[in-house]
């Protein structure tokens, strides 16, 4: 019998549940493997703070060195992220320097430090697990780390945000406002206080360079990318959009390109019949990558919530210790040279007056952009204006910037500006 010890950073909902989960099954996991699993420490800030397991048997601290530094912890299980990031990032570096296995939690801490920490947990013989990190339980870091040694993932794409998933469904299937479905999603625990990195995409970025990373042994500068909001995206879209078979859905994309990389982040228009993003409603996602010998596959589930994350985790603990003694990427890690939003395909959605010409001038700024217009919709003729919807494609990029700038002085108001995706 291998006695392990384990420590825990963090005991709100993440943690308290891999706490419960390790304990439930220890014995089988004693009986089976010949491991016994012993939590060992827990790190929290305040130990009298009441939590959501019964924590009188538990090996609480309030000194998180002790978690990591302790000789007799093998494996540390980091459940802080969020708030947490700054403490996060110094505590897992001295895990790994100090050659312990860790199963990690945090997207962003890992987004901002993933190489850096990969490269450690290799010169220091540790490992470094994160399947939690992106899309709650769906296992994507083992399937690739499992399944794809002998290919090379082109294309990532899906819908990695629960919260802006849950929003854009509720707006689309069951027409509540922008403001309505972000309460709900709000008082079911979807959305936090303060939404803004979920609804302006920031957590799907984050989660986009983890899956860099993880799939495709790239990575991209964070701060040279500004994803889009789901803000300001209003029913009368959706409704619009379903009439001719799209909807809109919170995505990432992203393709390699030789050395670059062609992206979005953020809403865009899919097809209904044809992209399986579609399909993914409410607090799900989805996560597909093309592989250059398997092709498409996709993998959908639930993205958060205590149960699937911290099952997740708990597969990356037994898997640390049963079958892996390295971390994934075996190549080395290549940043992307040039990075260039898809924009190829728009949906623009524009206040239009309702005077003589007014088309006739839209038309004319879009053919001097040389941008092809696919699709010209108006609904909604009231107080002298009219919504007008276009479908508008180019060969290579649109300029988005250039028509905003020539739509704007000609005094047109531009309601939403969203990526077609095409393939
Ligand atoms: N919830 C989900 O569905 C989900 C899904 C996927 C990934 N995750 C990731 O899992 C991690 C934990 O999420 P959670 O939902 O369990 O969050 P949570 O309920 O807010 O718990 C966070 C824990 O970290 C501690 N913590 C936060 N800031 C800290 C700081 N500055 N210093 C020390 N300790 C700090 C908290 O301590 P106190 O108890 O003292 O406040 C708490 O124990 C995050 O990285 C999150 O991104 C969560």
């Amino acid at each position: 019998m291998k006695t392990v010890g384990i420590g825990i950073l963090g005991l709100g909902t993440i943690g308290a549940e891999l706490a419960r989960i390790i304990l439930e099954n220890a014995p089988r996991i004693r009986e089976y493997y010949g491991l016994d699993l012993v939590i060992r420490k827990i790190y929290v800030r305040d130990l009298h703070k009441k939590r959501a397991i019964d924590t009188g048997s538990l090996p609480l601290t309030d000194q998180a060195d002790e978690v990591v530094s302790s000789d007799n912890i093998q494996v540390i299980c980091e459940c802080m992220g969020g708030s947490g990031t700054e403490v996060t990032y110094p505590l897992v570096k001295k895990a790994l320097e100090l050659g312990k296995r860790v199963v990690m939690s945090s997207k962003k801490v890992l987004a901002h430090h993933g190489m850096e920490l990969l490269e450690l947990s290799r010169k220091n013989k540790a490992v470094l697990c994160y399947d939690a990190t992106v899309g709650g339980g769906i296992p994507i870091e083992k399937v690739v780390e499992n399944s794809f040694y002998y290919q090379q993932i082109s294309k990532i794409s899906g819908i990695l945000n629960g919260t802006s998933n849950f929003i854009c469904s509720s707006m689309s299937l069951k027409h509540q406002s922008f403001n309505d479905a972000l309460k709900e999603a709000q008082k079911r625990g979807y959305a936090e206080n303060d939404p803004s990195d979920d609804i302006d995409s920031y957590d799907a970025l984050y989660k986009a360079e983890v899956l860099a990373l993880c799939c495709m042994e790239r990575i991209f500068d964070l701060a040279s990318v500004t994803p889009r909001t789901i803000r300001g995206i209003r029913n009368i879209d959706f409704d619009l959009l379903a009439d001719e078979g799209y909807t809109i859905k919170p995505i990432i994309s992203m393709e390699i390109k030789g050395d670059d990389l062609s992206y979005i982040f953020g809403p865009a228009v899919v097809s209904i019949t044809e992209n399986p993003c579609s399909g993914i409603d409410y607090n799900n996602n989805i996560i597909t990558v093309v592989g250059s010998r398997s092709g498409e596959l996709s993998f959908s589930g639930q993205g958060a919530g205590k149960g699937p994350t911290a099952s997740v985790m708990f597969d990356d603990l037994l898997n640390t210790l049963l079958y892996r003694n390295s971390s994934v990427l075996y190549n080395g890690v290549k940043p992307f040279q040039k990075l260039s939003e898809d924009n190829r395909a728009l949906y623009i959605h524009l206040k239009v007056d309702d005077k003589p010409g007014e088309i006739a001038e839209i038309a004319s700024i879009l053919s001097r952009l040389e941008i092809n217009i696919d699709k010209f919709v108006t609904r909604g003729k009231t107080g002298g204006s009219y919504d007008a919807f276009l479908f508008i494609s180019k060969t290579d990029n649109i300029d988005r910037e250039s028509l905003t700038k020539a739509l704007k002085k000609h005094h047109v108001r531009i309601l939403s500006m969203i990526p077609i995706v095409l393939d």
